[in-house]
């Protein structure tokens, strides 16, 4: 019972682990029949079986109720988006009117932008981590271009300053403080999808406030995945998706926050009748007044059927518990960690930070060969149900979720590797 490779040992963890029946609770993919250890809820989590009576509910009213729909009970789609503001604002940190579930994460990216990059002469750069998601980066490139500035001067990459390509914070304060007086904006991941590294954002948004800039958060990666305290940070915005830890299915209508103290901005916003204030919406004025808070920056009639799985999600999130998922999440990741140390280490080296409270669930793994290994091992997993994902040139992320993962599927995983090694 004491050595942590033995399918006794990974058992004994999962009996004793008290969050183990939210497993039942999610469809897991077969595998030649057999459920497939998925580490890929980074990328798309699992659907709750909740999800589906959620669905069905929007569908059933729209069958029998159509336009009638909007008005009538407790899941009426006037207001639906307000059901799950509760369950957000506790995830993320933040007070419910901070919080919004909207559009995708690069659109709320833009509109954020829209809002909260005002840069000048003097001020038009943003500083963003190099080896940021694409989609950001294309975002944010774009906004400085149409602000007719250059992005060759005034979009500024910080490097990695650590050794597997992490970033110190150090680096992000020499960063600020270099471009201080000519940066209007500092937008960071709260985790780093490649290396799986976690950020302070306090610190982060300290830092860019003291320089005289607005501080922004792609928090993909963090939401659901670690304990976060928005409003305390101090960030003056923040955006994310759905689709990740929140299992709330393939493009899920994505979130946002904006910070209270700008609930009543007269900062430029660009605009559409959802974001008009309640109270005045449906005279169908020619005036915008806008709801005060993140409901503001809302365009349309939300998504319905794109919500609705959303809430089953948070359902769970609310009886799991952040603190007692993060405590199981850094169990299952410390678990994974020693397996590699302990016996896999000629395989693959740890990229993602050692230190707890520089990660979420996900290691980022480089395997020592190079990529035409690495390939290899990542066919053989994937052909033997051990499904994480494959970052070129040498990585495979893997990311145990406390949710659905079990210390047994993180055995799985290293005898899979190992089983690997030794037939080559
Ligand atoms: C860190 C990060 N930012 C942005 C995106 C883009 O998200 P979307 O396609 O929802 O706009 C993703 C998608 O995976 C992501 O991981």
């Amino acid at each position: 019972m004491t050595d942590p490779h033995t399918d006794e040992y990974a058992l004994a963890l999962d009996a004793a682990d008290p969050l183990r029946g939210f497993r039942d609770e999610f469809h897991l993919p077969l595998h030649a029949g057999a459920p497939q250890a998925y580490f890929v809820g980074n990328s798309l989590g699992l659907q709750p079986k909740g999800a589906r009576a959620h669905v069905e509910q929007v569908l059933d009213k729209w069958a029998t109720e159509a336009v009638e729909g909007h008005f009538t009970g407790d899941a009426q789609w006037m207001t639906y988006h307000a059901l799950v503001r509760d369950g957000l604002a506790r995830l993320v940190g933040a007070q419910p009117s901070e919080v919004v579930a909207m559009n995708s994460l690069t659109a709320n990216l833009h509109l954020l932008m829209v809002s909260f990059y005002r840069p000048t002469r003097a001020r038009p750069v943003i500083l963003l981590e190099a080896g940021s998601f694409p989609s950001d980066r294309y975002a944010l490139e774009s906004q400085v271009r149409f602000h007719g500035f250059d992005p060759a001067t005034d979009l500024v990459e910080v490097e990695p300053d650590e050794a597997d390509g992490t970033v110190s914070m150090a680096a992000i304060e020499r960063a600020i403080a270099t471009h201080g007086d000519r940066l209007a904006l500092v937008l960071w991941p709260g985790v780093q999808y490649r290396t799986g590294q976690a950020f302070d954002l306090g610190a982060i948004a300290r830092l860019a406030h003291a320089a005289g800039a607005i501080a922004g958060f792609d928090l993909a990666h963090a939401v659901g995945n670690l304990p976060l305290q928005l409003h305390d940070s101090g960030a003056d915005f923040a955006v994310w998706c759905h689709y990740k830890y929140l299992n709330a299915g393939p493009g899920a209508v994505a979130g946002a926050f904006v910070h209270e103290r700008h609930a009543r901005t007269g900062r430029p916003r660009f605009a559409g009748w959802w974001g008009n204030d309640e109270a005045t919406r449906f005279r169908m004025g020619p005036e915008f007044t806008p709801t005060p808070g993140a409901d503001g920056w809302q365009l349309s009639n939300p998504p319905i059927l794109g919500l609705a799985p959303l809430r089953a999600s948070l359902d769970q999130y609310d009886r799991a518990t952040l603190p007692a998922l993060r405590a199981k999440s850094e169990r299952l990741t410390g678990y994974l960690e020693r397996l590699i140390d302990d016996g896999l280490g000629d395989v693959l080296q740890v990229v993602t930070p050692r230190e707890p409270d520089r990660r979420g669930c996900q290691l980022s793994l480089r395997v020592a060969g190079g990529r035409a290994r690495g390939r290899d091992l990542f066919g053989f997993l994937a052909a033997r149900g051990v499904l994480g994902d494959w970052r070129e040139p040498d990585v495979i992320r893997i990311a145990p979720v406390p949710l659905y993962n079990s210390f047994a599927d993180v055995l799985r995983f290293a005898s899979t590797v190992k089983e690997w090694r030794d037939g080559r």
